[in-house]
C-alpha cells in the first residue's frame, strides 16, 4: 500500500475535512525544500506553519539535538531542572522585554496562552482581588484548547463548543479611522476594575489573515490597560523570532507586556517548545509560604531538554551575521513585491510587517477562511513545487529566512501567474 492510502487508513490531520482530503506524503526535508515520494521538491513557503525560520533539517540544529540526547533527553521538570533550560531561560529573558524575568515551559502556542491566562487571573485571585473578565481583540486567534478558544473570536471553529467557552470582551483592532473610539471603548471595559488581562498578537493578527495594526496605536491601548492595573498579555507565538523585523513584535512598542508566550520559531520549528515569560511582579504573586498560591500547573514534557538545547541553537543561529542577511534580503525582497502588487486590480491590499508578506486577492466568492479561492490557490502552487497554506484569499509569503532569492523570484513569479490567471 502507497504511504498515502496508509494514512488515510490510519491518520487524522489537523484542520483538515478528511472526506476528499487530498494528503501530500513527505519523505524528505532540505533547507528550503520538501521532497515527496516521487523526488518532487516543494519549496515550503509558509515554513511549515510558520516555524521552521532556519528550513528543514538544518545540520548545526541537527548536531546540536545529536549531543544533546547523547548527554539528556528528558526529565521530569518539577523538583528537577537541566542545564540547557536555565540557559535558554536565562538568554531569553535577556531578549525579551526588561521587565520580563522568569520562564514557564510547556509545549504548544495554545497551552503557552492557557497558562498566561491562568497566571493572569491567579495572579489577582492569590491577592484577593477581584479581577476575573478578559479582553482580546476581534479576529483574534490564541489557541484551539478551551482557554485558546475563549479568548479568540468565536467562529466555526469554535462553535460546537460555544456553551463551554467562557466569556471574553472583544474590542476592534485599533486603525486611524477608529482610535478614539476604540480607545474610548477600552476605557470604559477595564474603568472598573473587573478586568484581568488583555491578551493581543502585538502587530500582526496571523489566522485572520495577516490583519496588521500600527505599533503606536498597539501602544495607546496597552497604556489604558496599564493606568487601570490590567495585565498585558502579549501572544508573540506567530510573531516571535524576527518575522516582524525585529526578534519580537513588543520590541517595537514603547509600552511592554506583562507576560509573553513563545512558541512555533522557538526551536526553528525542530521540536515542540513553547513558554510562557512574566514580569518578577507576576511571579511574585505566588510567591509564597502558602503552597495552595503556588502555579499548580504543568505538563509531562514541561522543559525537555532536547527542545531547549534546540531552541539555544536557534538563539545562536539568530544571533549570526548570516542568518541577520538573509532576513534583511528577505524583508528587502518582499518590499519590492508588495510595492509591485499595490496597483494590481485583482489584489484588494498587500499588506507587510517584516518578513510577513500578505496579498488580500479581490474575490466574488465568499471572502474569509472557507473562501473556495484559498482551496484553488493551494492546488496551484502545490501543482507548480510550491507549499503555501492561504488564509481563504488571503495569499501569505512567509518562508524560511535562508530561502535565496532566486526561489523566492519563483515563488512571486507563480503569485503573478496566479493572479493574471483569475
Ligand atoms: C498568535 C497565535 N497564538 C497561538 C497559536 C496556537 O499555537 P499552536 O498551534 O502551537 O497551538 C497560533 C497558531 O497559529 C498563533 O498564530
Amino acid at each position: 500500500m502507497s504511504l498515502a492510502s496508509l494514512d488515510k487508513q490510519y491518520v487524522w490531520h489537523p484542520f483538515t475535512q478528511m472526506k476528499g482530503a487530498k494528503i501530500t506524503p513527505i519523505v524528505r526535508g532540505e533547507g528550503v525544500f520538501l521532497i515527496d515520494e516521487e523526488g518532487k521538491k516543494y519549496i515550503d513557503a509558509v515554513s511549515s506553519w510558520w516555524v521552521k525560520i532556519h528550513g528543514h533539517s538544518n545540520p548545526y540544529i541537527g548536531e546540536v539535538l545529536q549531543r544533546q540526547f547523547n548527554d539528556l533527553d528528558h526529565i521530569i521538570f518539577a523538583g528537577l531542572t537541566h542545564p540547557k533550560a536555565v540557559e535558554l531561560a536565562n538568554r531569553l529573558t535577556s531578549k525579551l522585554p526588561q521587565e520580563i524575568n522568569k520562564v514557564f515551559y510547556s509545549d504548544n502556542g495554545s497551552t503557552a496562552n492557557e497558562i498566561a491566562l491562568k497566571m493572569a487571573l491567579q495572579f489577582w485571585h492569590n491577592q484577593g482581588i477581584e479581577k476575573n473578565r478578559l479582553i482580546a481583540f476581534e479576529g483574534s486567534y490564541h489557541g484551539d484548547t478551551f482557554g485558546g478558544m475563549s479568548v479568540s473570536a468565536r467562529s466555526t471553529f469554535s462553535k460546537p463548543f460555544s456553551e463551554h467557552l467562557f466569556e471574553t470582551d472583544y474590542i476592534p483592532v485599533p486603525s486611524v479611522e477608529n482610535l478614539n473610539s476604540v480607545c474610548e471603548s477600552f476605557e470604559n471595559m477595564v474603568a472598573g476594575g473587573q478586568v484581568a488581562a488583555f491578551i493581543y498578537e502585538p502587530l500582526v493578527q496571523g489566522v485572520r489573515g495577516m490583519v496588521m495594526h500600527s505599533s503606536e496605536h498597539l501602544n495607546a491601548l496597552l497604556c489604558i490597560a496599564k493606568k487601570y492595573n490590567v495585565l498585558c498579555i502579549a501572544d508573540e507565538v506567530m510573531t516571535g523570532f524576527g518575522r516582524t523585523g525585529t526578534l519580537f513584535a513588543s520590541d517595537q512598542i514603547d509600552a511592554k507586556p506583562d507576560i509573553v508566550t513563545l512558541s512555533k520559531a522557538l526551536t526553528a520549528g525542530v521540536m515542540p517548545l513553547a513558554i510562557t515569560a512574566c514580569t518578577d511582579e507576576i511571579y511574585d504573586g505566588f510567591y509564597s509560604d502558602d503552597r495552595s498560591k503556588a502555579f499548580l500547573h504543568g505538563h509531562s514534557f514541561t522543559g525537555n531538554a532536547l527542545a531547549c538545547s534546540v531552541a539555544c541553537a536557534n538563539l545562536d543561529l539568530l544571533e549570526s551575521d548570516d542568518v541577520k542577511s538573509d532576513l534583511e534580503r528577505l524583508i528587502s525582497c518582499q518590499t519590492k513585491f508588495r510595492i509591485e502588487l499595490e496597483g494590481n486590480p485583482k489584489v484588494l491590499d498587500a499588506r507587510q510587517q517584516g518578513a510577513i508578506l500578505a496579498i488580500e486577492l479581490k474575490t466574488v466568492e465568499t471572502a474569509g477562511y472557507y473562501s473556495e479561492l484559498g482551496s484553488r490557490a493551494y492546488e496551484y502552487f502545490l501543482e507548480r513545487g510550491i507549499i503555501m497554506r492561504p488564509l481563504g484569499n488571503v495569499l501569505i509569503v512567509m518562508p524560511p529566512y535562508c530561502i535565496c532569492e532566486e526561489d523566492l523570484h519563483y515563488v512571486y513569479e507563480q503569485i503573478r501567474s496566479f493572479i493574471t490567471d483569475l
